[in-house]
């Protein structure tokens, strides 16, 4: 695919059409955002809006710098100029581990990051590493097992008897121990049976709906994505080329055609 196709795609949105899609509780907002690896620039002048409890998903080809947006907000890439900010609090330049603790920023690793021989509720409580108070990880990690029967038949159990999906499910709660309010979810149903696709994004959803976090997802399934969320953002070449409620994207000829198959 080349860039030439995506001007079908009509005009870049400025950042006030941006910041129209979220509502005025603003929760994470990232704004003129230049971020790269090393010397090199990915994202170009990147706005991103997300009002508390809402979903955005970002799509786009591979190589577009979906992933570079959630590696510079948990502070893995390189970051030029810009300002990214939680509840109005500037965390542009606080490392990783301060952003999970002090105004609760997870980043859902989709790496295969489960240790496969420690089990699994030893690997849930790894969520809370950073965590003063051990006592709190065991409370969540508790709290976590009562509401996923999958990952509380096999507590005991080494994570690698899991299977994908509750390997995923595993994933994601772990980053729950730390209670945050930001979720960074890159390609969550990658590799994924159908069914475990459809799990993955009911626990978004109920994380969502249930306890009001706010959702930042990349995903390659680009339907699945849009009829998830409440925004859509769509990327190419580091840059944003077209926005708009989840619902309307997915319905919009132009992303049928690049990105649904239709
Ligand atoms: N750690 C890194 N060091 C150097 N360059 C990187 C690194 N990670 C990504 N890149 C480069 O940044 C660009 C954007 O990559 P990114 O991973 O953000 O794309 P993406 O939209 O997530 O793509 P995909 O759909 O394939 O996951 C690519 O050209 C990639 O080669
Ligand atoms: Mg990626």
């Amino acid at each position: 695919m080349t860039t030439d196709q995506y001007s079908v795609l009509g005009k870049a949105p400025t950042a006030e059409e941006l910041k129209e899609l979220a509502s005025n509780d603003m929760h994470l907002t990232i704004e003129g955002l230049n971020a790269g690896y090393g010397k090199m620039e990915i994202l170009h002048d990147f706005n991103l809006y997300a009002s508390k409890g809402q979903s955005v998903c970002l799509i786009g080809p591979n190589g577009a710098g979906k992933s570079t947006i959630l590696h510079s907000v948990y502070g893995f890439s390189n970051i030029f100029s810009g300002t990214i900010t939680v509840d109005g609090k500037d965390i542009t330049k606080l490392s990783s581990a301060e952003k999970l603790k002090s105004v609760g920023v997870a980043y859902i690793l989709q790496d295969n990051s489960v240790f496969p021989d420690m089990t699994v509720e030893e690997n849930l409580l790894m969520g809370g590493y950073i965590k003063d108070n051990t006592n709190e990880s065991y409370e969540e990690a508790e709290k976590i097992f009562e509401k996923y029967d999958h990952l509380k038949k096999r507590r005991n159990h080494p994570a690698k008897v899991l299977s994908g999906g509750e390997r995923r499910l595993l994933e994601i709660s772990r980053a729950l121990v730390m209670k945050p309010s930001v979720l960074l979810v890159d390609e969550p149903s990658i590799g994924l049976e159908p069914r475990y696709i459809k799990m993955v994004f009911e626990i978004l959803g109920d994380l969502q709906k249930n306890e009001n976090k706010t959702i930042i997802l990349v995903e390659q399934n680009a339907k699945k994505g849009l009829e998830f969320a409440d925004v859509g953002y769509v990327l190419t070449s580091g840059k944003v080329v077209l926005a708009g409620k989840g619902d309307d994207l997915l319905y919009n000829d132009a992303v049928g055609r690049l990105f649904l198959g239709g």
